[in-house]
């Protein structure tokens, strides 16, 4: 192993009110332990940046436990094995696993299935894409689309967040299998992008106030699928779009992640009743045993150009605090990735 590492580390020292300040974070370095038995070292190259790192910040049940005061911040990311006394993992393999906000990630033998470390193939994607369309946003919106959505051709689908990381897979796969595909966004150039570059059929930009009437222009049969990455008004809006049997797909609520009042519910959930429709939450890990396929088929999308990516990439690790805002405000174009080393 590499003598005296130094890891450089994010720690949450409180817990916000509304949106996280630089004064919610703690700023640590310590050596990096020696490897025992089966225990592999990895360097973070690229951190996830996610919406649901608000979530963990906070107490309170969830899917998954809050990140402890004075832990190191969960993120999952890309790193290269350093040093190894596993068998399973050489030095110089790229990997994929839960590894923290921090330089090196000393993952324990026992805790090697928990971190879901697994090897990425460099010939499927970039390392960026391999925490994009490959990784944790593409599982979601595959399975979010496919298990929940359910689409067939033809069908009508919009989606929240449209420029976002789990929105452009979502529209493009949803575009692939011959549905309609209408993008909500924020602002005229992610709406031009979506449209332009990722082929969506229409995108409402939701900052210029019009989600109603666009969807009444955009959607003339109605909603059949709605892929909800952001919750609220939006939610509450397309509800009253939607077709007799439509499948919503709650995925994620960002407008409501840094409420300091309670969250907002849709109003108009009534529309369920009148069109006998059903609204169904996912969580993507419960689709871990199913990664491989679904990673064997966009990998497939993105070599025949039939599908693009777009990563937004952030460069320094002490940057962290200010670059994961930029999910809360709409500065991120495409999915946002820290890069901590090259
Ligand atoms: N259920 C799961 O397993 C799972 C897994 C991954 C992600 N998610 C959820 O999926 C959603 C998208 O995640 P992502 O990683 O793909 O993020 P992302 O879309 O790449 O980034 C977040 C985007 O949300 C939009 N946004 C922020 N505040 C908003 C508001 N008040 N109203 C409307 N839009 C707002 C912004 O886009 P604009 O510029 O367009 O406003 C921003 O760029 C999140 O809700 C996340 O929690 C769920």
């Amino acid at each position: 192993m590499p003598n005296a590492l130094i890891n450089h580390q994010v720690r949450l020292a409180a817990r916000p009110v509304g949106l996280p300040t630089r004064a919610d974070w703690s700023f640590t370095s310590e050596a990096v332990p020696e490897l025992g038995d089966g225990d592999v070292l990895v360097k973070t190259l690229y951190l996830s940046l996610d919406p649901a790192m608000r979530g963990w910040m906070n107490e309170g049940k969830s899917y998954i436990a809050p990140v402890g005061i004075g832990e190191v911040m969960r993120a999952g990311g890309v790193g290269q094995v350093v040093a190894s006394k596993n068998a399973a993992f050489v030095v110089g393999d790229h990997v994929n696993a839960g590894l923290g906000v921090q330089e090196y990630c000393l993952i324990p033998a026992k805790a090697l299935k928990g971190s879901g470390i697994f090897k990425i193939d460099p010939r499927l994607g970039t390392p960026t894409q391999w925490l994009n369309v490959l990784g944790m946003p593409g599982m979601t919106a595959y399975f979010g689309l496919m298990d929940v959505g359910q689409p067939k051709a033809g069908e009508t689908l919009v989606v929240s967040g449209a420029a976002g990381a789990v929105g452009q897979t979502v529209g493009q796969v949803a575009k692939i299998l011959g549905c309609r595909v209408v993008g909500i966004a924020g602002g005229a150039s992610k709406c031009d992008w979506v449209v332009r570059e990722l082929g969506f059929d229409a995108c409402i930009d939701y900052k210029a106030g019009a989600v109603r009437e666009g969807l009444k222009q955009h959607c003339p049969d109605g909603v059949d699928i709605y892929f909800d990455n952001v919750g609220g008004d939006i939610l509450d809006t397309v509800l009253t779009r939607i077709n007799r049997k439509a499948r919503i797909i709650i995925c994620g609520a960002i407008s409501q992640y840094n409420n300091t009042t309670p969250v907002k519910g849709p109003a108009n959930y009534l529309s369920l009743l009148v069109n006998r429709a059903r609204m169904e939450g996912i969580v993507v890990f419960d689709y871990a045993d199913r990664y491989p396929q679904a990673v064997a088929e966009l990998a497939g999308y993105l070599r025949s150009g039939k599908m693009k990516s777009k990563e937004d990439v952030v460069v320094g690790l002490s940057t962290f605090p200010e670059a994961l805002l930029k999910l809360f405000n709409g500065e991120n174009f495409g999915k946002l990735v820290l890069q901590v080393a090259s």
